[in-house]
């Protein structure tokens, strides 16, 4: 960087996967590798600022030179890492693919096979929303979240955005970016939607980092 954009920013990034015990040896989690929350905190390093990572399950090293790094499972054990590090932050950046729901029934012993017995049944509840729980803080920092989608990505992100009170929003299409080197994504914020061209995470990280800079230079 030849101008550094987030100097004297301190940032929270939470990013890989969560990760929901059945029981001792089984859970629910997904195919985020933690690439793009990784890209993120080692960008907005070279830009300046401090970085806390809080990450999950992850599948790329963890990136170097941060000012905290915390390694936790579930969605609640994310959420408490992240209000816990929240008083004291600019920025917070949500890559992390957390799980909508967590286990209601979880068993403390390991779910045995036995001859004639039932399925068992695995019963959900909902997870809170570390986001929008953060966005909703009197004291928020400024908000980044992202939007992986399957389908009518720019409408669901549009309403996610909203919904989720978040003044930048990433949005991508599943198949494009979770668990690959590269993403293609669209940057929503209050003034426009800029399309990205498909490129390293590293170079998307960049990218997203240049316009979040503009838009707190705004604040
Ligand atoms: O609702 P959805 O999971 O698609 O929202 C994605 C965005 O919200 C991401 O930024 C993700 O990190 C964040 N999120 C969260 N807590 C949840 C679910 C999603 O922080 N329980």
């Amino acid at each position: 960087w030849t101008v550094p954009l987030l100097s004297g920013k301190r940032v929270l990034i939470t990013a890989g996967a969560t990760f929901e015990a059945i029981d001792p040896v089984r859970g629910i989690t997904n195919i985020s590798s933690g690439q793009m929350g990784m890209a993120l905190a080692r960008a907005c390093r070279a830009a300046g600022a401090s970085v806390s990572l809080v990450y999950g399950q992850i599948q790329t090293p963890l990136a170097a030179g941060m000012a905290f790094a915390e390694q936790v499972s579930s969605a609640d054990e994310m959420l408490a890492a992240v209000q816990r590090l929240l008083p004291h932050q600019d920025v917070f950046i949500a890559v992390a693919a957390v799980a909508d729901y967590k286990v209601r029934n979880r068993s403390e012993h390991k779910l045995k096979k036995q001859a004639g017995q039932k399925v068992p049944v695995i019963e959900l509840t909902e997870n809170p929303d570390i986001l929008a729980t953060v966005a909703g803080r009197p004291d928020a920092p400024f908000c980044v979240g992202f939007a992986a989608e399957s389908e009518h990505v720019l409408e669901h992100a549009r309403a996610k955005r909203l919904k989720k009170g978040v003044p930048l929003l990433v949005a991508n299409e599943v198949s494009q970016a979770m668990g690959k080197a590269t993403n293609q994504v669209i940057l929503l914020d209050d003034e426009q939607e800029t399309v990205l061209p498909q490129m390293s995470k590293d170079d998307t990280a960049i990218a997203i980092i240049e316009r979040l800079a503009q838009l707190l230079v705004q604040r």
